[in-house]
């Protein structure tokens, strides 16, 4: 009650009297007095609550860390609307047991077949069209396992995955060029090209760096592993990474933070990794020219290795595709300016960040350079290419835009949020002068990425930021020493008055990396399938889709049987399928349904099999009838008042040969 009559009495931003003129009602000034809550709290509430029926104006699409998933919140009410499944099984959405998206896993498996059943997604990358989102794709990689899965924004369904056939870890990745014309996927510890076995000693001469060019088909919707390329890098463990756009269209910016190229050996009194990959002053941040370097890929001079081409480093330098400029020591983000004049680093080892300027660098590329590092690629000094450094305090780490000339950069060691001012061409846009600190706003706790309105792209809005903290610590009820991350919103949208934290959400479900948030209204999602008998698979009706329910039935031919069943509120058809012991089955399963939100479930317990039936959509499962007995299959969805009753019996007859 204090702290509210408190605030009242303070003027500008205070809450409206209750009662009189159309204010509160008095019930809200009870409310906020029996709990204690500020004006700003009130204020905070109101910003984010989303009543009942009204949609939200902004998605975020956020990693799920080593949960493999994605996550999708609605902003600004920062409720969780889906989790796309994309390297992990997910029992909900019928991914991993059985049908088409198991299909879709196990593509990602090792080459070896290898089964991987997890990821560590990092980095989503929306598709672009002229450096803005359009809605369409969405890409992530998996840092543990060097794979990339494409995600069909129709659907929300992840239609591809693809093992990077020569690298085994990434993390610069997944971001595209402004057309989408190449996913990238940029490596992170530097392994021997293909995984051929090399000792560590070897390190400088077998060990490279590998950044995948993915070549994207999106009327297919599919990346294409024979149109795309790879370049060798030196062995500096790329980090992450961005793509130019209007003056840096072509090129690709990506830092690095072992330039010393240490190898560890902490056992062997070496020095560990963590000193001596942070001995330099500066590392290297690369430069690559992706427009030539495709056409270099093209022109034919690569080795191909496990099927993939090969830009070496030799060709590499010889082409002038590739080169160095200092950074400041140990680097994480790189981040072009919505404009593409700028590229920004932030060293978590310095208190500035860096800002290089891509007309210096575009000069210094085309002069060359004659200090070269030890794989003979040219470093263009840094005092030639740096256009500003700005001061913001310890541990910065990412920055992202709005469209009023503001930078935002996430300070880890600080835990904190600063806001400064662009300078060149964004210099009108604010008040304050360019390149100044103008606002650091403490967050909970250790703030890795950070994201603002579509503000890593060519048009960013303003009005929210996110904090991606790594550590929540106080800020929930204790639920045992594993604790959720914590994203916090933050409203951006007035300058003059700060930025304001407006709403802490927990994230349980292990450390979302990046995120990006677009505007909702880009996205143009089915709300049923288009057809019946859609295989979300081919993006096409399914020819064995069973789109007459006349058709429904059983067919066998020798020890294979082929089941045809069609699903509505609230019955399969047939509901008796009766097979033996050791027939393979093929099951083909077609939802007839056009309401909006009537989906059927398939489980089939003791077999594993759990298919999720949107409506219209169709999808077959195979296996082999191993195990005899009477098993029912049922409706995992809600689907009807009859639902509990939308069931049949798969009968297994047993095999006395096989069972003696
Ligand atoms: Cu169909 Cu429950």
């Amino acid at each position: 009650m204090l702290l509210l009559a408190a605030g009242c009495s303070q003027g500008p931003g205070a809450t409206p009297s209750p009662g009189a003129g159309g204010g509160l009602p008095a019930e809200v000034m009870q409310v906020a007095q029996e709990r204690g809550l500020t004006p700003d709290d009130l204020v905070a509430a109101a910003k984010t609550f989303m009543p009942t029926g009204k949609l939200d104006p902004y998605f975020i699409f956020s990693s799920g860390g080593h949960s493999g998933q994605v996550h999708v919140i609605g902003v600004p009410s920062m409720r969780l609307l889906k989790t796309i499944a994309v390297f992990a099984p997910e029992p909900w959405q019928g991914y991993g047991y059985g049908g088409g998206p198991s299909r879709v896993l196990k593509e990602g498996n090792m080459p070896s077949g290898k089964e991987l059943t997890w990821g560590d997604t990092h980095h989503p990358g929306l598709s672009e069209t002229k450096g803005s989102y359009d809605g369409k794709f969405l890409f992530i990689n998996d840092k543990a396992n060097a794979r990339l899965a494409v995600i069909d924004l129709r659907d929300f369904e992840t239609k591809q995955i693809v093992k990077n056939p020569n690298a085994i870890s990434d993390h610069g990745g997944s971001f595209v060029t402004p057309n989408t014309e190449y996913v990238i996927e940029g490596p992170q510890y530097a392994t021997p090209v293909g995984w051929e076995y090399a000792d560590i000693k070897d390190y400088k001469d077998k060990y490279r760096g590998l950044m995948t060019f993915w070549k994207f088909d999106p009327m297919k919707g599919r990346v294409i592993p024979e149109e795309s390329f790879q370049m060798e890098l030196p062995p500096y463990w790329q980090d992450l990474a961005d793509a130019g756009k209007g003056p840096s269209d072509g090129l690709i910016f990506c830092n690095s933070f072992n330039s010393e190229m240490a190898t560890g050996g902490i056992e062997s009194g070496n020095p560990p990794f963590e000193a001596g990959a942070s001995k330099n002053d500066t590392d290297f941040l690369h430069i690559i020219d992706w427009k030539k370097a495709a056409q270099v890929a093209n022109s034919g001079k690569t080795e191909t290795v496990n099927g993939m081409r090969i830009i070496k480093l030799p060709t590499a330098v010889a082409e002038s595709l590739l080169f160095l400029t200092p950074e400041p020591k140990s680097p994480h983000g790189v981040d072009v300016t919505p404009n593409g004049e700028f590229a920004v680093v932030a060293g978590k080892l310095d208190p500035h960040v860096t800002i290089f300027s891509v007309d210096k660098i575009r000069k210094g590329m085309a002069a060359g350079s004659q200090q070269k590092d030890p794989f003979g690629i040219p470093i263009l000094p840094l005092d030639s290419t740096m256009e500003a450094q700005v001061e913001l305090g310890l541990g910065p780490l990412h920055t992202v835009f709005d469209d009023k000339g503001y930078a935002y950069t996430s300070m880890f060691l600080d835990s904190a949020v600063a806001r400064w001012t662009l300078g060149g061409d964004y210099d009108k846009l604010n008040p304050e002068p360019g390149w100044t600190l103008v606002q650091k706003l403490p967050v909970h706790y250790n703030i890795g990425h950070i994201a603002s309105i579509e503000g890593d792209t060519a048009t960013p809005g303003n009005g929210f930021v996110v904090a991606l903290n790594k550590w929540s610590t106080d800020r929930f009820a204790n639920v045992g020493p594993l604790l959720p991350q914590n994203f916090q919103l933050l409203d951006s949208s007035k300058p003059g008055e700060g930025m304001k934290l407006l709403f802490d959400m927990p994230i349980g479900f292990a450390e979302p990396h990046y995120v990006q948030v677009m505007r909702a209204d880009r996205l143009k999602p089915f709300e049923v399938y288009p057809q019946v008998g859609y295989n979300p698979e081919t993006n096409q009706v399914d020819p064995k889709a069973v789109t007459d329910p006349k058709k429904a039935g059983i067919k066998r031919n020798g020890k294979t049987v082929e089941i045809s069943m069609p699903l509505i509120r609230s019955h399969f058809t047939p509901e008796h399928v009766r097979v033996k012991q050791g027939d393979k089955i093929i099951w083909h399963l077609t939802s007839l349904e056009r309401t909006r939100d009537a989906t059927h479930g398939f489980a089939l317990g003791g077999y594993n099999i759990n298919l999720s039936l949107e409506p219209g959509e169709h999808q077959t499962v195979e296996f082999v009838a191993d195990q005899p007995g009477i098993f029912p299959f049922y409706c995992t969805e809600f689907c009807s008042a009859l639902h509990l009753e939308m069931v049949g019996y798969f009968f297994v007859e047993p095999d006395p040969v096989a069972n003696k």
